[in-house]
């Protein structure tokens, strides 16, 4: 491990104000001229604070030096991607004993579903963190546990109690089961299997029901998330072509957490890096089929974690994400390390690429 004070490289830099950017961190207090403290040591700023900064005709600030990578991850954090890393082995097993016996180990599978959503409440949104480690062969794994900590983040956020937000963590983790029921080579890119092949692909909603319904430890609600997670309130999806409120809430999360992973993990391309702003673009793109309060539960809230960002765009180049575009996220506007400040939106060649951090 590289010692960051080798170096010595500078902890703050002085910035002229009109050089701020969202999320920077203030190194030092801001004094008025009577020696007042206007804004605290450590508050990273927002628009707003910059705003202040301005308003008040303050020249320069001290904020801390962005270029000193910092080592240290929130405990909370790290505890979740330990615990990740051991649901998604767990997860694979459960898959080969369904495989082998058709058994749904509905213990373990409890289990950790109620320890992935003890980990997100405690260190919140960590959706970043699902997309550090390389997809292993089978994405199915991965995507089950992502699933699972989404459909947990997006209860939390749409004010579920703790029961209802584990039972939601459990219906994601459940939701492919019947995945488990289908030749292996189906399971990752199903986008590229030729028709007749797709449409068995689709048979998993059911295969998943059939595995679960005799279970009789196991709610209907989530039952019903694992047959109506394809469903779409258009009544488009499938396997019974659902509409509205019909399809159970439970099941209308799992969509929206595998709407979104989906093109991040099972259908990805290899040479396409993690990138948030693509994810929310997708689930924009299929808003009219999806829970529209739900929907906007989730990318709100993702939407408030992009601002300030540090990005790379489609063409190499580096800078911080200063103004959000709620529509199109990947073509937001974006201060460069010069300094020039790009409209993506009107730069149809330009997309953000991915998050540097
Ligand atoms: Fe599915
Ligand atoms: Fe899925």
């Amino acid at each position: 491990m590289g010692d960051i004070n080798q170096t010595a490289p500078q902890k703050t830099v002085q910035l002229d104000v009109a050089h701020l950017v969202p999320g920077m961190e203030l190194a030092r207090d801001v004094v008025s001229s009577e020696g007042m403290i206007l804004i605290g040591e450590g508050t990273l700023l927002s628009r707003h604070t910059i705003d202040k900064l301005k308003h008040w005709q303050i020249p320069t600030v001290t904020v801390t030096n962005e270029a000193i990578s910092n080592p240290i991850i929130n405990p909370k954090v790290r505890q979740f991607v330990n615990s990740y890393n051991k649901s998604v082995s767990v997860v694979q097993q459960a898959f080969e004993t369904m495989r082998a016996d058709e058994e749904v180990p509905l213990e373990t599978f409890a289990a950790t579903a109620t320890e992935i959503s003890s980990h997100v409440q405690s260190a919140g949104n960590v959706i970043d963190r699902l997309y550090d480690l390389p997809v292993c062969d089978d994405a199915t794994y991965q995507h089950s546990v992502n699933v699972s900590v989404i459909a947990t983040l997006v209860a939390t956020w749409l004010g579920y109690p703790l029961p209802v937000v584990n039972a939601v963590a459990l219906a994601g983790l459940l939701h492919d089961v019947g995945k488990s029921q289908l030749p292996v080579e189906f399971l990752n890119r199903p986008d590229k299997l030729p028709q007749e092949d797709y449409e068995h692909y689709k048979r998993h909603a059911a295969y998943g029901f059939e595995l679960v319904k005799n279970l009789p430890d196991l709610g209907e609600s989530i039952k019903a998330a694992v047959i109506q997670h394809h469903e779409r309130t258009d009544g488009s999806g499938y396997p019974l072509r659902l509409t509205g409120d019909k399809i159970h809430p439970y099941a209308r999360i799992v969509a929206i957490a595998d709407l979104y992973d989906e093109a991040l993990t099972i259908n990805r391309e290899p040479t396409v890096v993690y990138s948030p702003y693509s994810g929310l673009e997708k689930l924009n793109d299929e808003k009219y089929r999806l829970d529209p309060q739900m929907c906007l539960a989730f990318t709100s809230r993702m939407l408030n974690y992009l601002s300030g960002n540090t990005v790379a765009l489609s063409d190499g180049r580096q800078g911080r994400v200063v103004y959000l575009n709620q529509f199109a996220p990947s073509r937001s506007m974006v201060q460069l390390t010069d300094g020039t400040v790009i409209d993506l939106d009107t730069e149809p060649h330009l997309r953000i690429h991915y998050v540097i951090r």
